[in-house]
């Protein structure tokens, strides 16, 4: 326990919440004391030499004196491996069976011994002592992996073995990922956790691990980019050490990454190629990310503690009396009975689907928040306790059902590893459909127990279903917000199969892109917060999870007028764009900080209407190519070396270069343009890339620039249609665009349109796939 804790554990003493927070976490410890298999002695071991190979499609299987090796090359590209014998599935972030063998893949005799298997795209090397190495077709190494060990419980029903993979990677490397970071995106030296957390009381760029973590990785070198995923979800550490060069001395120290898990299969993928090529792949492995519907696409406002529906009426009216274009409302657990999930508080929300319907037409929808934990003893667990033969809820390894501490009191858990049981959640959302609401916000589902001390969830002996696979919490916590995403897209799927639902969720694993997006949680209202929140959405897109976003001035306090407007004008061009606080935190309405924040609020807030049917096309565009919607600024030119250390500008889709202002009291910043021609939107000037230039960044507005060439689907100034903004290509050059239009609520996939810019003597034209003239086109940059 460090002080912090010591002062709220002690704090926590003296209200009835803190007392059960007390007796819970005594319960835990002590289910984990008879619960948990003790390790015991332990042997260490290696794979040893390599005693036989044998050609299997796609590649073959690598026999050494204690383990072997699968190696794999699929269709598509992605190389998978394993050690001792575990196949690519079942897993729960791989989609289906995983992709097929690349029949023409084969496994060869390589020099000093070793084999290697050779694919068009990817070689895979393996020393005589099971070291393995990713090269390019050239032959350049992107990653080196160590031979594995594992340190086994020398009595065999003592659990899970433990296991280290060391691996190296290009001097040059910078490493990315990890799901959602406070720190970065770029990573640097440091030993990251593998366990969703909820940090408590806020966070930090300091503050490590947070809410979704996942073990991937992205590493971007001059020899090209590879995303490794090590598909596992137990407790690990990953420990990275850039690499340094010697300057042309040879003398080339590599970057260095340690993964270490607490138990689980030896198994990886390994995609290689451009970033955009690397998350097509990923994609492909993971699932498409859901499309959100087209208003989750627009400004939304959410508070802890409106208190009642005459408050989120006010509010509402406070938006629509100023016309700042508002989305959605989220109400959070206050408007819950006694704070249970799947209830409303009648008192103060008497009619909520009439004030749904109310909101609904002033183009207002209603959101929800959804808790996991389930008060006991109420109507939702009597009704969990029918599901299956032993109910719904997670049980300790004696059987008892394993009790947590939660907002409502005493509360127990659904096991979202087992299909029953997440068939009975799923149904449970009929109510909330019943109640008006339209989207869904999924919360303390890492899952949290309050705790004065040890870990603020469940213990680690709770047993969990794991789709048949039984196994307790240590393999099913990082998995458990997953479980519970799947629950809810599928329970929405099937009570209103017209519409794509909206859902987004606190924690989560791979391939949460499937269900939904997620958001920031707690992050902290201050400068910090503010890197930290673009840190955090950014590695989450190289991670496969394009739809994410902050809390809008940061949660749990009161943003000065400055920094308020510094996090709206970032949020504005990410793709969940929520303000949302705590119920002690100041107020997050624009109108709050006074008329000059007031006004500059609302220019910011018209410019995301004016994008968003380019937020429509980019949400598609990740369904479509796993691409984010934001990305890193070395995204289209990785090999440039400076912008993999750029942590304070994105690309928005292709087309635009966001350059928030992350630091108090700045007027003015530099911005690290690639390389192409790039437009200031606000002045037009034109900028040559690659190269650093200095903007004006005066409180009212944070440098954005076009691209050379890019189209851009905006939407007119009376509100109404699409309309195109075309910046004009460099003189000589040519450029263009997709754009992909709302196709509706349903799951339709929306047609591309794809069009060409080009110089026609001293005009700049546009013109369709037929090669038609487009009408109505704004040209800018002229
Ligand atoms: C924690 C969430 O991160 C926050 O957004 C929410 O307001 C509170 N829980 C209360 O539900």
């Amino acid at each position: 326990m460090n002080g912090r804790d010591l002062v709220r554990a002690v704090k926590d003493i003296g209200t009835e919440r803190g007392r059960r927070a007390w007796r819970s976490a005594w319960r835990h410890r002590r289910s984990d004391a008879v619960g948990l298999p003790r390790r015991g002695a332990e042997r260490a071991r290696v794979p040893g030499l390599l005693t036989g190979t044998e050609a299997r499609p796609g590649g073959g299987v690598l026999r050494f004196a204690r383990s072997e090796l699968v190696v794999r090359v699929t269709v598509g590209g992605a190389v998978f491996w394993s050690w001792d014998g575990a196949g690519p599935t079942p897993s729960y972030a791989v989609v289906g069976e995983g992709p097929e063998p690349d029949p023409r893949a084969v496994l060869e005799p390589d020099t000093g011994g070793g084999w290697r298997v050779v694919s068009e795209r990817v070689t895979v090397a393996v020393s005589r002592h099971g070291a393995l190495e990713v090269r390019t077709p050239g032959g350049a190494v992107l990653r080196r992996e160590a031979p594995p060990r594992w340190w086994e419980p020398v009595d065999p029903r003592m659990g899970a073995a433990r296991w280290l993979q060391r691996s190296e990677v290009p001097a040059d490397a910078r490493f990315f990922g990890l799901g959602g970071r406070a720190a970065g995106p770029r990573l640097r030296d440091g030993a990251y956790r593998l366990w969703n957390t909820d940090p408590k009381g806020g966070f930090g760029p300091g503050v490590d691990p947070l809410y979704l973590t996942m073990p991937v990785q992205m590493v971007v070198a001059d020899a090209g980019t590879h995303l490794v995923f090590h598909d596992n979800s137990w407790d690990g550490r990953v420990v990275l050490r850039e690499g340094e060069e010697g300057a042309g001395s040879g003398a080339d120290r590599p970057g260095a990454s340690e993964l270490r898990m607490e138990g689980g299969p030896l198994r990886c993928w390994v995609l290689v190629g451009t970033p955009a090529r690397v998350l097509q792949g990923w994609a492909g492995l993971t699932g498409a990310a859901a499309v959100p519907p087209e208003w989750a696409l627009g400004y939304q406002h959410a508070r802890w503690g409106f208190g009642s529906a005459q408050e989120v009426r006010r509010v509402v009216a406070g938006y629509a009396s100023r016309g700042l274009a508002l989305s959605a409302v989220h109400l959070d657990i206050d408007h819950y009975d006694g704070h249970r999930v799947f209830t409303v508080d009648e008192g103060r929300f008497p009619d909520l689907p009439e004030l749904s319907r109310e909101l609904e037409e002033l183009g207002v929808r209603l959101v929800s928040i959804v808790d996991p934990a389930v008060k006991a003893g109420d109507g939702v667990h009597a009704s969990g306790l029918t599901v299956g033969a032993g109910g719904a809820f997670v049980r300790d390894a004696r059987g008892g059902e394993v009790r947590g501490e939660v907002w409502p009191g005493e509360c127990a858990y659904p096991d979202f590893t087992d299909p029953a049981v997440r068939e009975w959640w799923g149904g449970l959302y009929e109510e909330r459909l019943a109640q008006g609401f339209a989207g869904f916000w999924h919360d303390m589902n890492e899952p949290v127990s309050f705790a004065p001390f040890g870990d603020t969830t469940l213990p680690r002996s709770a047993r969990h279903a794991l789709d048949g696979a039984g196994g307790d919490h240590r393999e099913g916590h990082n998995v458990y917000a997953l479980g519970m995403a799947r629950a809810g897209w599928e329970g929405l799927v099937r009570l209103r199969p017209a519409e794509r639902p909206f859902l987004f969720s606190r924690s989560g694993w791979a391939g949460m892109q499937r269900y939904g997006g997620t958001w920031s949680g707690d992050v902290e209202s201050s400068w910090e917060g503010l890197r930290a929140s673009l840190a955090l959405v950014l590695g989450l897109g190289l991670c496969g999870v394009p739809y994410s976003g902050p809390d809008v001035g940061g949660f749990g306090g009161s943003p000065s007028p400055e920094l308020y407007v510094r996090w709206l004008q970032l949020g504005a061009y990410l793709p969940l764009f929520r303000t949302h606080s705590a119920i002690w935190a100041g107020r997050r309405e624009p109108w709050e900080f006074g008329p000059e924040v007031a006004q500059q609020a609302a220019a910011v807030m018209a410019e995301r209407e004016r994008l968003r049917p380019y937020f429509v096309t980019l949400a598609h565009l990740a369904r479509r190519t796993g691409a984010p919607y934001v990305r890193p600024v070395w995204w289209g030119t990785p090999e440039e070396r400076r912008l993999r250390d750029c942590e304070d500008a994105f690309l928005l889709g292709d087309a635009l270069l966001v350059a928030p202002v992350l630091e108090c009291g700045a007027d003015r910043r530099a911005v690290r343009l690639p390389r192409g021609r790039w437009y200031d939107t606000a002045t037009g000037a034109a900028y040559e890339g690659p190269g650093q230039i200095l903007l004006d960044a005066p409180q009212g507005r944070i440098p954005v620039l076009a691209r050379a060439g890019a189209v851009l689907p905006v939407r007119g100034a009376s509100g109404g249609g699409v309309r195109l903004e075309v910046w004009a290509p460099a003189r000589g050059r040519t450029g263009g665009g997709v754009v992909i239009r709302d196709p509706g609520p349903g799951f339709e996939a929306g047609e591309v349109e794809r069009y060409t810019v080009r110089w026609l003597g001293d005009a700049v034209v546009v013109e369709d796939e037929a090669g038609n003239p487009v009408e109505g086109v704004t040209v800018r940059g002229l």
